[in-house]
């Protein structure tokens, strides 16, 4: 195979350093990335600039405005203008400069608040969405719109895909603006560093969630890269999922902190249940490797080690 030249946006967050960790292992392949400050992608000129110099075959458009349940409910505005900025000018510049397979990266909190469980991609707009990311999601759906309508009217091999919960090496360990996962494992670590008798969290505990490591992830984006031509988006996930309670007692468990948790049932706690229904991707011959414990275990190093 000629070597193909893949473009990682957002190479440097969660996402993009595991695809260009994966990437880089793999031959024929060049990876060209940029960060935020050599490219910002909201800004028109520099990116069309940027795709007529380096003419990627390939993009995986991993470059977003990301956040927790608390930077989403505050700051819709920026989600929803930064997100759509951002995916405009990669999706629409990607067509124009011949860019001939690109993935739009979508995510299972753009779902209905309400939807059925596990979640099927066609559940997709049946019905309102939770208010308090609505800003992100609408944006997110433009994106895969965008996506589905740049192949049904130009031809173009452009795919979308709906990755659950990740977490991983690199995550945001933020308590500001991170997701859930690395919020508990800093708000654990700091608890056993200070020897805290207790830790409180946010909610009741009740939720369901599903978690899947960003390697898996990885693959899985490789996966479609190399075999799926539709316009239908593809969930990505582990098919089963744990209530934010065990989550929490698994996270306390790897990192050793032997306090008690106080759960805060009168802040939010968000969907009641999100678990995706991966049968399409599971059929095309990708299924999630890593367990939960060791993955957290893994990620738990990493944060120790960077101190993040
Ligand atoms: N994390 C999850 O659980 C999850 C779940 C489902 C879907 N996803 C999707 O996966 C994608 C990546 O998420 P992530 O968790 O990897 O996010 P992340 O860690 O925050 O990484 C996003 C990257 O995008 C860059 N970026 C943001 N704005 C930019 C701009 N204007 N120009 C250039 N680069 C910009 C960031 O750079 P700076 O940090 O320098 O701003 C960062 O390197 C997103 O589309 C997200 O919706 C994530």
């Amino acid at each position: 195979m000629a070597t193909q030249k893949i473009y990682i946006a957002g190479h440097r967050g969660l996402v993009g350093c595991a695809l260009h960790r994966l990437y880089a292992q793999k031959a024929d392949w060049e990876i060209v990335t940029r960060t935020h400050a050599e490219l910002d992608l909201t800004d028109v000129n520099a990116t069309r600039a940027f795709f007529e110099t380096e003419k990627p075959s390939h993009v995986i458009l991993a470059a977003a405005k990301v956040g927790g349940i608390r930077a989403n409910s505050e700051y819709q505005v920026e989600f929803l203008l930064h997100n759509l900025r951002i995916q405009n000018n990669v999706i629409e510049f990607a067509a124009a400069c011949g860019v001939q397979k690109l993935l739009f990266l979508g995510s299972s909190c753009i779902y209905p608040k309400l939807a059925p469980q596990p979640i099927k991609e066609e559940y997709l707009l049946s019905s309102s969405l939770e208010p308090t990311n609505e800003g992100y999601a609408l944006a997110k759906i433009a994106g895969l719109k965008l996506c589905q309508y740049y192949r049904r009217q130009y031809g173009k091999d452009f795919i979308s895909a709906m990755p659950t919960n990740l977490y991983g090496p690199h995550d945001n360990f933020d308590l500001q603006s991170s997701h859930v996962l690395p919020a508990l494992i800093r708000k654990f670590h700091e608890a056993r560093t200070n020897q805290s008798p207790s830790v409180n969290l946010w909610g009741t505990g009740a939720p369901r969630r599903e978690f899947l490591h960003v390697d898996d992830l990885a693959e899985a984006c490789f996966a479609l890269m190399e075999n799926y031509e539709s316009d239908q988006p593809v969930n990505i996930g582990v098919g089963d999922d744990v209530t934010i309670k065990e989550l929490a007692e698994i996270v306390q468990d790897v990192v050793g902190f032997e306090g008690e948790l106080v759960w805060d049932s009168s802040m939010p706690d968000g969907t009641p249940r999100k678990l995706l229904d991966v049968s399409r991707i599971n059929a095309l011959g990708w299924k999630a490797r890593i367990p939960l414990a060791e993955g957290i275990k893994t990620t738990y190093q990493w944060f120790v080690e960077n101190q993040v």
